[in-house]
């Protein structure tokens, strides 16, 4: 046992005598190292620092002895356990033998010491201090490899959590995701999947297993439309590496969904293209989206053409409407002459008409937006309808009682309106009830698409007619569709309303279904309370002011036309007028005389300088002097920038407007007021 490789015991010599130390440590070298030392406390400084397999302890030493030494030895938790063996010279009666025994001798050997005696007594030590540290040793040893298996086992433990906890979280992506995930044999005809992970039922409404019972299950609920383009995608994708196609599919409920299909072609284990991998994606919202999205960008672009045409008509009328007031006041005229003049003056009128409802679709109308309590409208609206409507419809206002009043151009709202009960109305031939009814609502996430989160008056007309195809749905607002025959409609009423409604700050929606009826949605934004209303309408009958007589007008106009007959309107009124051709050489007469004038009338777009910027430069010569803008353009924006107290007269007006307009901006000399 002694042999452990190089591994020697260590034993620990304590006596204060040399020749002792030497005799002792010459018999004891082959059997182990001896570490020798001359005192007691020389032998505890050893004993701090190694491992001993026996300590030999000669009794009599001075100062500590043997006995001391070894009680210091018991009680130190280190060395307690180690063999003491007493080196003793002349004692051998029992009692002193007791007291070595007491103080924790495992034996005793007796001086003069027999080599023989005293290597075997050792070597018994040694032996079991040896086989003590090897059975520590592979103790140790089993302990780690326990500790490395239980390491082990954990660790698989966790992973194999982790695995399973991935596995969830993955399971619960795919069934939260609007995806399925497929495996397709390449040639499959009909296509059929072998294989599908992710929310089958959800996404379809069927069960895998239904897929299995009828293998023509996907093609047969191809829409109709979809269906030739569907199936020549997937049969060349047969010959390609990848394909995508898209394509309407009806559901188990019957509804229709958009899927995006996308595959591509996988090796098998042989390295043969075999089959495809792919996922069906529910893309129904997002396509939902993009058609709202081209429909309003459709709607821009045709407003912004529609806008600019009608802008230039206005324009032209106005020049019409004012030869014809001017032929009507300086030409005597027959009754027959008379009758022709009156037709192509309706005529132009009506031509108006139609270049407003068109300017409102642009929501380029002049709007004069107040405070407006529904109550009184129901009322007006009802009385104008009353005739119109026949005996057949029944109107039925259903207002809540608490309704916020609207902030909205009266008039336009009253047309907006009547052009929705009169489409009810068309829409029920053998007669019904048309419903008005009117809501508060407050908005606070994304309400009806586009509208910002607020409080808004919603009025809605419903009707129990016709109802509109689900395809007509998005041209309806657009101008000039109508499937009324020739003559009996316009096809402007709705986009009339729309415009008006979206330069509200509103919206419109429409909700139909076919043989059901329609309901047609107006939102607005919510006015405030009557009180304040009233308030300011006081304010504003306090401004005006009774108009004058003759005043000096300098008018300015880039269009000759324009302004022969704006000035021959103004001269027949009684004014004095001088004409400008544009803004510069307005301001060189106005510097040449500032004295001279009373009034500034001035076209709104003109090249140079516009109409806003010369009264502004005009001001600077004279100051707070009056100022009309005529405008054709009736874009609330493009006059925004005129100086706050500056009139808005709106192409083509008439003779009594143009005189109210100038009452007005006289009587509001000096008193600046802010635009509404
Ligand atoms: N309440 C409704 N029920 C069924 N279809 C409607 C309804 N309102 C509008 N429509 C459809 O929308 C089309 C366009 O309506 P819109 O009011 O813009 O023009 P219109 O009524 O045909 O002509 P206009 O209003 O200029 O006289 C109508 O021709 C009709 O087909
Ligand atoms: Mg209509």
């Amino acid at each position: 046992m002694r042999g452990h490789g190089a591994e020697r015991a260590r034993i620990l010599l304590v006596d204060d005598d040399e020749r002792n130390l030497l005799a002792v440590k010459t018999v004891l070298d082959d059997v182990a190292d001896v570490v020798v030392a001359n005192s007691g406390e020389e032998a505890l400084r050893h004993l701090l620092k190694g491992e001993f397999a026996v300590i030999l302890l000669d009794v009599y030493m001075p100062g500590m002895d043997g006995y001391e030494t070894a009680h210091m030895i018991r009680s130190r938790e280190q060395t307690k356990r180690i063999p003491i063996v007493f080196l003793s010279a002349v004692n051998k009666e029992s009692e002193h033998l007791l007291r070595g025994y007491a103080m924790g001798a495992v034996d005793y050997v007796f001086k003069p010491v027999d080599p023989l005696v005293l290597k075997s007594k050792v070597a018994v030590f040694v032996d079991l201090f040896l086989m003590r540290r090897e059975i520590q040793r592979n103790a140790a040893h089993e302990q780690k490899l326990l500790d490395a298996t239980i390491r082990a086992n954990a660790e698989k433990l966790r992973v194999e959590q982790e695995l399973r906890l991935a596995e969830q979280r993955q399971a619960a992506i795919l069934q939260s995701l609007p995806i399925v995930l497929y495996l397709e044999d390449r040639d499959a005809n009909p296509r059929i999947p072998r294989f599908v992970a992710g929310n089958f039922k959800a996404l379809t409404g069927f069960d895998f297993d239904a897929v299995g019972a009828n293998p023509h299950l996907w093609e047969e609920r191809l829409h109709p439309e979809d269906k030739d383009r569907a199936l020549a995608a997937i049969a060349s994708r047969r010959g390609a590496q990848s394909g995508a196609l898209e394509y309407r599919w009806q559901c188990a409920d019957g509804s229709w969904k958009f899927f995006l299909d996308q595959a591509v072609l996988l090796r098998d284990d042989m390295g043969n293209m075999a089959e495809f991998a792919g996922t069906i994606l529910d893309i129904t919202e997002r396509k939902a989206l993009e058609a709202q999205l081209t429909h309003s960008l459709k709607m821009d672009a045709i407003g912004k053409l529609t806008g600019g045409i009608a802008h230039d008509f206005n324009n032209l009328l106005a020049a019409v409407l004012g030869g014809i007031g001017m032929i009507e006041r300086r030409i005597k005229m027959s009754d027959d002459q008379r009758r022709i003049v009156d037709m192509t003056r309706h005529a132009a009128e009506q031509g108006t008409e139609l270049v407003s409802r068109l300017l409102s679709f642009a929501r380029r109308q002049t709007l004069e937006p107040a405070h407006l309590p529904i109550h009184h409208l129901g009322e007006s609206v009802g009385d104008l309808l009353s005739h119109t409507l026949g005996g057949l419809v029944r109107l039925d206002w259903q207002l809540a009682p608490d309704l916020w009043p609207a902030y909205a151009d009266a008039s336009q709202l009253e047309l907006a309106l009547m052009n929705l009960i009169i489409n009810a109305r068309d829409a029920m031939p053998n007669g019904g009830t048309i419903t008005v009814t009117g809501e508060n609502r407050t908005l606070t996430g994304s309400g009806p698409v586009g509208l910002q989160p607020g409080d808004y008056v919603l009025i809605t007309v419903s009707d129990q007619g016709a109802g509109i195809p689900s395809h007509l749905i998005d041209q309806v607002l657009e101008p000039f569709f109508t499937t009324k025959e020739l003559g009996k409609g316009t096809g402007l009423g709705l986009s009339m309303v729309y415009g008006f409604a979206q330069q509200s700050g509103g919206t419109l929606r429409i909700d139909s279904e076919v043989d059901i009826g329609t309901r047609v949605e107006i939102w607005l934004p919510r006015g405030a309370p009557e009180s304040e209303v009233s308030r300011r309408k006081k304010e504003k009958l306090q401004d005006a002011v009774a108009p004058r007589g003759m005043l000096k007008i300098l008018l300015v106009d880039d269009h000759p036309g324009a302004r022969i007959t704006t000035a021959a309107l103004l001269q027949d009124m009684g004014h004095e007028v001088m004409e400008a051709a544009d803004g510069p050489r307005m301001l060189d007469m106005l510097r040449a005389a500032p004295q001279q004038f009373d009034l500034i009338i001035s076209d709104y777009a003109m090249p140079l300088i516009s109409g806003a910027e010369g009264i502004r430069q005009a001001r600077e010569i004279c100051p707070e002097i009056p100022a009309i803008l005529i405008t054709g353009y009736a874009e609330a924006a493009s006059v925004a920038g005129r100086p706050a107290d500056v009139h808005i007269l709106l192409k083509p007006f008439g003779a009594e407007q143009f005189a109210a307009a100038i009452a007005n901006a006289m009587g509001r000399r000096s008193i600046a007021i802010a635009a509404e």
